[in-house]
């Protein structure tokens, strides 16, 4: 059924949810947006005067909130109420790895589609669009569809309030960091579904700023499948590249250089070729793991355990950096200090969810050092809170918080440090003032750089040891 759509509501207030609404927001001011999420904390740091609270850091973010918030954006926990008032709904929730029961460890955790699809069953009116904007395992839509069919039925008995439900799937695609830009000038927009009328209501909204070629439409299981492949395409990138960089360090050959090369090649492409500590995020070890539990769902064993590569490799990127940071300090780090510069997952976000560095820092804790951690973004007691001591065998001597210490500047972090390892490259990294951290420093001052924004040369000349990860030279 075609729908008039004037007032949307998004449930699930995240990283997925907040930039998106906020983004269509701004491109169509003649529709209303309620974003709800069952965390009222979460809710309050949206509604802040202070745009700095906003829970999400995102480059040019606050911008369009400030612009739309209280106009046509609205923040709240009202779940059943925007429910009732709303045309369509996005569905934007997490979908956690399970941590027990049937596919514990690699099948998506639906609990909370589960719980989503039952409110929009119980408090929608009249004709509803529901839009799958969440990643889901290719099939996820008939959960749904299950859900709110079996409410109809019972509507249907009670003769009460009629309604009916048409569900697309709409992945979203954007990148953390770079946000707000993917929304305003997505690759593509990709809609699945089987009711072209209301594939035809979401097209409306997506046709006030993006061109209709961009605009893709398939049956809903080539649209659920197709978000779960592209960041499995993508991580596969990253793990090809990180396994070379070890080959580069044994060769004397450039991670950096070779990568250009590679990427040169019009039939490869240049992006995602930059090694590094590891992916890190919500998704991409989310999403491949669940593919992984599909395909060995349908008996596709081959198939599973060539994609339990990537995620096998991305962790033995994280396990050798530790050992070469342990090796090339004498073989002990215990009672030395180390400054750790970046612990978002990537730069301009302070997201740290699977972040590189938690697994990171975790290992050299267990060795028994002191870590001095600097992150332009993500809040300490976020950093605390990701490296609590839980199951770890932190050394028994030291106090696991006075292990750690968290700083407001790069300057502050490096003071009678020993060594500094970069796992972020946020912009500030490349423009180090070198000479005066070495004179911070406890000699022989050690530099890790698994980001490539070290200037060696540079280093060298200060008197810096460097490792560089991918750089046979300096290994
Ligand atoms: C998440 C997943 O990580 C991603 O794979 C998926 O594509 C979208 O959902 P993100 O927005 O980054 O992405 O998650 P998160 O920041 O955790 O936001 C989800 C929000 O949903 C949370 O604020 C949570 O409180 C809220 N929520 C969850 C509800 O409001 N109701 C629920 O029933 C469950
Ligand atoms: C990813 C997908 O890019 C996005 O389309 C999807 O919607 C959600 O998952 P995100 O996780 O936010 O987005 O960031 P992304 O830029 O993909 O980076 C993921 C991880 O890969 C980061 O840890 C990043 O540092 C790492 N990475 C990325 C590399 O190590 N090398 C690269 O060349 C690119």
């Amino acid at each position: 059924m075609k729908v008039d759509v004037r007032t949307i509501c998004c449930i699930g207030a995240g990283y997925v949810g907040g930039p998106s609404m906020a983004v269509m927001a701004d491109k169509c001011p003649h529709i209303q947006f309620n974003v709800v999420d069952m965390n009222p904390e979460r809710i309050e740091s949206w509604n802040s005067n202070k745009l700095e609270e906003l829970p999400i850091y995102e480059p040019g973010l606050s911008q369009i909130i400030e612009r739309c918030r209280g106009k046509n954006l609205h923040f709240s926990c009202d779940v059943k109420g925007n429910i009732s008032k709303a045309d369509m709904i996005f569905i934007s929730v997490n979908t956690p790895t399970k941590k027990r029961g049937l596919g514990a460890g690699q099948a998506s955790d639906l609990k909370w589609i589960e719980a989503c699809s039952r409110q929009i069953a119980d408090h929608a009116k009249g004709h509803t669009i529901v839009v799958e904007k969440s990643t889901l395992p290719v099939k996820t839509a008939l959960t749904i569809k299950s859900i709110l069919e079996a409410y109809i039925i019972k509507g249907k008995n009670n003769k009460t309030n009629v309604k009916s439900f048409s569900i697309l799937s709409n992945p979203e695609f954007l990148a953390e960091g770079t946000a707000i830009n993917d929304l305003i000038n997505p690759d593509r927009i990709l809609i699945g579904g089987d009711d072209q009328e209301s594939i035809n209501s979401l097209m409306d909204i997506y046709i006030n700023w993006i061109s209709a070629d961009k605009i893709l439409t398939t049956d809903i299981w080539s649209s659920e499948l197709s978000k779960l492949i592209a960041n499995a395409f993508l991580a596969q990138r990253i793990s090809s590249i990180n396994s070379i960089s070890a080959l580069c360090e044994n060769t004397e050959a450039n991670i950096n250089d070779v990568a250009k090369a590679v990427g040169m090649d019009s039939r490869i492409g240049e992006h995602f070729l930059n090694s590094g500590p590891g992916f890190g995020g919500s998704c991409f070890k989310k999403d491949i793991s669940n593919l992984i539990y599909i395909c060995n769902h349908y008996g596709l064993y081959e198939v599973a355990s060539y994609w339990e590569q990537v995620i096998s490799i991305n962790e033995w990127q994280q396990k050798r950096i530790i050992s070469t940071i342990v090796e090339k300090l004498y073989g002990t780090i215990s009672e030395k200090k180390i400054t750790i510069l970046g612990f978002s997952f990537k730069s301009n976000t302070n997201d740290t969810r699977e972040s590189p560095a938690i697994n990171i820092c975790k290992n050299l804790l267990e060795e028994g050092c002191y870590l001095s951690i600097y992150d332009p973004k993500v809040d300490s007691n976020q950093i605390l809170k990701d490296l609590k001591k839980e199951n770890i065998n932190y050394e028994k001597q030291i106090d696991n918080s006075k292990q750690i210490e968290t700083h407001n500047s790069v300057l502050e972090s490096v003071v009678n440090t020993d060594a500094i390892v970069i796992l972020t490259d946020w912009e500030e990294f490349y423009d180090l003032n070198l000479r005066e951290i070495y004179e911070l420093m406890r000699p022989p001052c050690w530099i890790f750089d698994t980001r490539n924004v070290i200037n060696v040369e540079a280093a060298k000349s200060y008197g810096f040891n460097i490792w560089k990860l991918g750089n046979g030279k300096f290994k």
